[in-house]
């Protein structure tokens, strides 16, 4: 599909904190990959000056525009901050792309024609076939692997990789999600809203994408991300667990006619807020 025939106006939002080399690479790529899409950079008053710069890349661009937000509130509230923008401002599609490089825009358009095709939410995915990391150091590779087990197992997703954070979202998906009581701050966002897309029977494909390490800069990632997605998917994977026991148990007693012909209204897909 070519991008002139984009069924909605698309925006990407990429997040920054200190990608001033980055930048600007990104977004040569980015307009030349998608012309169409525009562009909402999301800056947490970076140190390195990415703000400012962002700010004189917009002037030169109608397609690119800029969020300045106070300080590092983490990945998830930039994003949420920029849906917000999205949604007001009236994209169809909303796209989530890191800006080192790590996401490549030349593989949007195959995200973006998912959605055409009737995807909610179209995952740019490592771990199908065809997906694969390049230069990823071992030890990132071990948590993102352990990540999307313990992802699999606690929360029953059928997602291969659920932490991915290149993705688009149809815009009416978006707005089922509960958006203002998401609380992930840091890199579980992205579970959180896998879990959510499809706990609402959303539709969600993931479609291959090769992730590059990043060549400039340093990634944010810390322990204080990880422990806090550690325990945010375990709390999501107990309730997830205990709203199945509970449906099991009340299944048991209608076939065992001991219910009294209440419809047990089914809670195992229920918003996970
Ligand atoms: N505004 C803002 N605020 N941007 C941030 C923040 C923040 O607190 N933290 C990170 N970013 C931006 C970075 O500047 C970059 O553009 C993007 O978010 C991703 O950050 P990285 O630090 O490069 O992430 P990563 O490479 O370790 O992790 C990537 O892969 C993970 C899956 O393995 C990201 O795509 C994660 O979202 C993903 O879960
Ligand atoms: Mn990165």
């Amino acid at each position: 599909m070519t991008t002139q025939a984009r069924s909605g106006r698309v925006l990407v939002i990429i997040p920054t904190y200190n990608e001033l080399e980055n930048l600007p690479l990104i977004l040569r790529r980015l307009r030349s990959a998608e012309p169409s899409a525009h562009v909402l950079v999301a800056d947490d008053n970076s140190p390195d000056g990415t703000g400012e710069l962002a700010d004189s890349l917009a002037a030169a661009d109608d397609h690119v525009h800029v969020l300045h937000r106070e300080g590092k509130q983490g990945l998830g509230a930039a994003y949420i901050a920029g849906f917000h923008w999205g949604l007001e401002h009236g994209y169809d599609v909303i796209v989530e792309m890191d800006a080192d490089g790590s996401h490549p825009p030349e593989q949007l358009p195959d995200l973006l024609d998912r959605v055409d095709a009737g995807a909610d939410l179209a995952i740019g995915s490592r771990y199908v076939a065809g997906g694969s990391s390049v230069n990823w150091p071992r030890r990132r590779r071990l948590l993102s692997w352990g990540a999307n087990v313990y992802v699999a197992l606690a929360l029953n997703l059928h997602i291969k990789d659920s932490t991915a954070g290149f993705r688009a979202f149809r815009s009416t998906a978006l707005e089922k999600l509960g958006l203002d009581r998401v609380n992930s701050q840091g890199y579980c966002f992205q579970v959180d809203l896998t879990m959510r897309t499809i706990r609402r029977g959303l539709r969600v494909d993931e479609v291959p994408i090769t992730f590059v390490e990043r060549e400039h800069g340093t990634s944010k990632m810390d322990q204080a991300i990880v422990v806090e997605a550690l325990w945010r998917v375990t709390r999501w994977g107990i309730r997830y667990r205990s709203t199945q026991v509970v449906r099991q148990v009340r299944k048991l007693g209608r076939t065992s006619g001991s219910s009294r012909g209440d419809s047990g209204s089914s809670s195992a897909g229920a918003p996970a807020d």
